[in-house]
Formats: structure tokens, C-alpha cells, sequence
């Protein structure tokens, strides 16, 4: 099959096609024809060595991605050959950026009617650590949160657009930080109030918020907890020591609550991102997709930071 493959650690330059062996499905997997597949942050820093968690350097050639939409060739359980399905492939192995996957059926959820290759395979990942970030770790419910309050910074981002759109679909008042050439484009996923970073010092907006999901991670944890309500959350999507010390005072009660989100490839909150897509109150924005040839060129826009939703790479 052919992949896209980094053939060294490193940047971009070492991401190729390559001839590969396909991979088999095992017991409680599902093999599946990729159509398309997403680029995220950790893709990259994974191939550079740069991914905080990483202990374990990839062997090589290291196919990234994790983000997979296509057609089941061998099915399990619920699903048969011919469904079409997406994923967060779970683990830290990728394997995404390829004519063909294996992973674990658990964690497959069938692709909503209408919905396209592309869409879907933006979702998975981004769309899971918004939703876990806001819900999980920032106690909003899913409906049900009219009278809330959430600031998302980096609104215009993979995880952001989400963001923004799953805390309006759930009732709250969402205010988005962005910047200037992005506001009409925050604005129309449904943002009620937009802070551009450029013409507001961020930290002279103010607030008063019960969750602020952060997705730049360019400032310490303390910069945003004045914000919070009572009871708020500041919930980072780049955890590191400062926020993990935060963590465990807030947990002892010693300052405000302060949460790491570290996504999960849950099926469930995959299935309620497809119900929100389903009910229009979830909408895909994709800055680029790039054909599995160019993969490269998709990291490229992803590393640049500047990418407006997602990018992505399709493979057939
Ligand atoms: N912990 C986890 O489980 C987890 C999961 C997913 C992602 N992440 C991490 O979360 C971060 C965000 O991921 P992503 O996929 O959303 O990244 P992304 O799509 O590459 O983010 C790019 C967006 O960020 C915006 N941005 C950059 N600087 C900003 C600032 N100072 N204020 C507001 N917006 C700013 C950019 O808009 P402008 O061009 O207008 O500035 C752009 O639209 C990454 O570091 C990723 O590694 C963690």
C-alpha cells in the first residue's frame, strides 16, 4: 500500500510516499481503505521528537496520523466490509496517513449519512478533546448549560472551532479569542462575543467565565483563573508541569480549578459529535486538504499555526 511515511525524525522534508506493507486486522479490529485522514498538532511533534509524552521514539518509517475515515474491508462486531466508518485510532503508533488501517472496532463510529470523507476525518480527534475538555474535565453538560459562561482561546483552531460550536450547542454563552482575520469566521460558528488578540490585550478583556478552554497554551494557567466564577474551570489542551502543579493544588483546594485534558478515543463521544454534525449544530471547517502525495505539505500548514479549522489530507 502506499503511505506517507517519515523516514527520519525530524520535520517534514523526511515525510514521504513510500511502498509499505498493508497492515492485518486482529482480533476485535477492523482493517479499513482509508479515504481521508486529519493532520493534528501531535502528528508532527511526535515526528520531531517534541511531543511531551513521547518517551518512546517512533520506530521508522513512522506513518502519522490518527484521524481516519473510510470503507470496513474486514469487519468486527457491529460493523461489515462496505460500512463507512471514523476514528481517533487509539495508542501513539498512527498509522493514519495510509491506503489502508487497523484498529480496534471499540473505538469506530459509522459516518453520518451526508457527511463527507473530508468532514469526518476532521472530527475525531480535535472534536473529542473539545468536547472532553469543556464536559469532562470543565463540568459543562452537553445541554442543558443555558446561563453558562465559556471562553475559548484559539477559537479558530482545530480544537477551537469545536470547541466553540459544542459549548453553544450545549446552551452556554460562548466568547472566542481569536484573531482579526478570523473573527467573521468565529463569529459564524456561533460565538457570542469575540476578543481579537490582536487589538485586545487578552488579559485586559476580563471575564467571568465557568470554563475557559485553552488551545494555545502560550500563558500560564494564572493568567486566565482571575476569570473564573466561583466554581469555573480553566482547562488547558497543553498540559505540562505548571498546569499539573495547578492541577493538584486546585484539587487540594489551594486556588482555582485547573484541568489538563488528555483525549481519549471514546466511541460514545465520537457518536454524540455525529449527532451534533446530524442536527446541524456542529459544522466541519477545513483550511486545506492535500493529497496523500503531499502530505508533507499538510504538515507544513498545520506547523505554521496558522491553519483556520483543519487540515487535511486525503488519501483516495
Ligand atoms: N491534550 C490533548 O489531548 C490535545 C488534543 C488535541 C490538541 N492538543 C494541542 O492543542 C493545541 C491546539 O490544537 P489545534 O489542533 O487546535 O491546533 P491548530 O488548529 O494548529 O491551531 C491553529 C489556530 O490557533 C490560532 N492561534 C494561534 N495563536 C493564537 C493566539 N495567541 N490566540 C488565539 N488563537 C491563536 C490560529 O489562529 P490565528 O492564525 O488567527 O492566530 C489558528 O487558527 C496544539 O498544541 C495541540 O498539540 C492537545
Amino acid at each position: 500500500m502506499k503511505a506517507a511515511a517519515y523516514t527520519a525524525l525530524g520535520s517534514p522534508e523526511h515525510l514521504t510516499l513510500v511502498d509499505l506493507p498493508a497492515p492485518v486486522a486482529r482480533e476485535g479490529e477492523l482493517l479499513v481503505r482509508v479515504r481521508a485522514s486529519s493532520v493534528n498538532p501531535i502528528d508532527w511533534k511526535i515526528a520531531a521528537g517534541t511531543f511531551p509524552f513521547n518517551l518512546l521514539k517512533p520506530p521508522m518509517p513512522y506513518v502519522p496520523g490518527f484521524d481516519v475515515a473510510g470503507e470496513v474491508l474486514t469487519g468486527h462486531g457491529d460493523f461489515k466490509p462496505g460500512d463507512r466508518v471514523f476514528a481517533r485510532m487509539p495508542g501513539q503508533r498512527g498509522g493514519a496517513s495510509a491506503e489502508r488501517a487497523a484498529f480496534e472496532a471499540s473505538v469506530a463510529v459509522k459516518i453520518p449519512e451526508g457527511m463527507s470523507d473530508d468532514d469526518a476525518a476532521a472530527v475525531p480527534l480535535a472534536g473529542l478533546t473539545a468536547l472532553q475538555g469543556l464536559c469532562n474535565e470543565g463540568g459543562l453538560t452537553r445541554t442543558g448549560a443555558e446561563g453558562k459562561r465559556v471562553l475559548v482561546v484559539g477559537a479558530s483552531g482545530g480544537v477551537g472551532h469545536f470547541g466553540v460550536q459544542i459549548a453553544k450547542a450545549a446552551g452556554a454563552h460562548v466568547t472566542g479569542v481569536c484573531s482579526a482575520r478570523n473573527v467573521d469566521l468565529v463569529r459564524s460558528l456561533g460565538d457570542d462575543d469575540v476578543v481579537d488578540y490582536g487589538a485586545t490585550q487578552v488579559f485586559n478583556a476580563g471575564g467571568d467565565y465557568d470554563v475557559i478552554l485553552d488551545c494555545v497554551g502560550s500563558d500560564a494557567p494564572t493568567r486566565f483563573t482571575p476569570w473564573l466564577r466561583a466554581k469555573g474551570t480553566y482547562v488547558s489542551c497543553l498540559p505540562n508541569a505548571s498546569v499539573f502543579g495547578r492541577q493538584a493544588l486546585g484539587a487540594l483546594g489551594l486556588g482555582a480549578r485547573v484541568r489538563g485534558v488528555m483525549m481519549r478515543s471514546v466511541a460514545d463521544d465520537l457518536r454524540w459529535l455525529a449527532t451534533l454534525w446530524e442536527r446541524r449544530q456542529l459544522r466541519v471547517v477545513i483550511d486545506e486538504v492535500f493529497p496523500l502525495a503531499r502530505a508533507a505539505d499538510a504538515h507544513r500548514r498545520s506547523i505554521s499555526g496558522r491553519a483556520r479549522g483543519k487540515v487535511v489530507v486525503h488519501v483516495e
